[in-house]
């Protein structure tokens, strides 16, 4: 029986908490990776995450290490190595160290986990997924971009919170970039399939998606930091999907080409996501401003490309 393997690029807060969520899952073994300067820190928690196995009743080995020969034979690595945002900063702001970070871990993927599909949570993310994506090599099935999950989830606590329901019961589609770019659809999202529409007022759908859009902001203002818990929740999801060819449908930064006229480029939107990868771009219809928000959201995303690709011309 093959056991799955989750490497974990970067052991800082997002690192950590994604290596705490993947072994508490049981998804798999862990091995958590950071910078020579930081293998303690890597291994520290690692150990510290491994005592908790028996408590919490996981038998997978939890590893913390500086060497990316650890990284051999993983099914997915998630990348969060980079910079966090400080308050005050835009995702934007953090592109040009991120991108050189995130583009020497790819080089180490590409070559000590060859097969693993790749999901990138280092910001900007759109910046992030096409960096991985050049630097890697690696098919478009086997890259994308965490960012619609989390953004999902967050409409989906607020919604919640207005309507008095469990969280379980609402289902929702976001499309578009993280945060300010993203495009919300309340037309698709529904309570047990009952619209939200009919169990809440516009003012208060709108006022859940605006504080879904800059939830990550109101975060690092409380805390002076990037939020980390449900950033690495919904990469686990994801990686979840993949290990257990769950084929769900997750909105995902993915590789469009045709799909929504994108032309080329990582953007989000629902995926079916199973053991190979991206199976699917799932196109739903778009009317009216939601059509409109997502070319702003696309051409956005062009945008921060071409200020990867004019920063590193080895990128384009
Ligand atoms: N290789 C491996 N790890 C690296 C590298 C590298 N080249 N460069 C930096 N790191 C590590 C740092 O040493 C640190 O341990 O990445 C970790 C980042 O951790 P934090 O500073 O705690 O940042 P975190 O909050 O985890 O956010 C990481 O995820 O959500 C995004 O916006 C967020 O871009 C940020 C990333």
């Amino acid at each position: 029986m093959h056991r799955a393997k989750i490497s974990v690029i970067g052991a800082g807060n997002v690192g950590a908490t994604c290596a705490h969520w993947a072994a508490a899952k049981e998804l798999g073994d862990v091995v958590l990776l950071d910078i020579p300067d930081r293998e303690g820190v890597a291994r520290g928690k690692a150990l510290d995450l491994l005592c908790c196995g028996p408590i919490e009743r996981f038998d997978s080995s939890v590893i913390g290490t500086s060497d990316y020969k650890d990284i051999a034979g993983s099914d997915v690595v998630i990348v969060t190595a980079g910079l966090p945002r400080k308050p005050g900063m835009s995702r934007d702001d953090l592109i040009q160290t991120n991108v050189r970070i995130v583009k020497s871990v790819s080089e180490q993927v590409r070559e000590y986990a060859p097969d693993s599909f790749v999901i990138l949570v280092s910001n900007p993310l759109d910046a992030m997924v096409y960096t991985a994506w050049k630097a890697t090599g690696f098919p478009t099935n086997r890259i994308v971009g965490q960012a619609g999950c989390l953004d999902v989830a967050r409409f989906r606590a607020f919604l919640a919170m207005e309507i008095g329901c469990s969280v379980e019961d609402i289902s929702a589609l976001l499309l578009g970039g993280h945060g300010d770019d993203m495009v919300p659809l309340p037309r698709y999202t529904s309570v047990h399939g009952v619209p939200i529409s009919q169990l809440l007022d516009n003012k208060t759908i709108t006022a859940c998606v605006d504080r879904a859009k800059v939830g990550g902001g109101e975060i690092v203002k409380l805390m002076g930091t990037s939020a980390y818990y449900a950033p690495a929740s919904a990469s686990v999801q994801m990686a979840e999907a993949v290990i257990k060819d769950k084929k769900r449908i997750l909105p995902c930064a993915a590789y469009c080409q045709s799909e929504f006229g994108v032309g080329g480029y990582f953007v989000g939107v629902p995926c079916v996501l199973g053991g190979s990868g991206v199976e699917k771009i799932v196109e739903v219809e778009l009317v009216g401003d939601e059509q409109k928000l997502m070319d702003e959201s696309i051409a956005h995303v062009k945008d921060l490309v071409r200020v990867v690709t004019e920063m590193f011309p080895e990128l384009s």
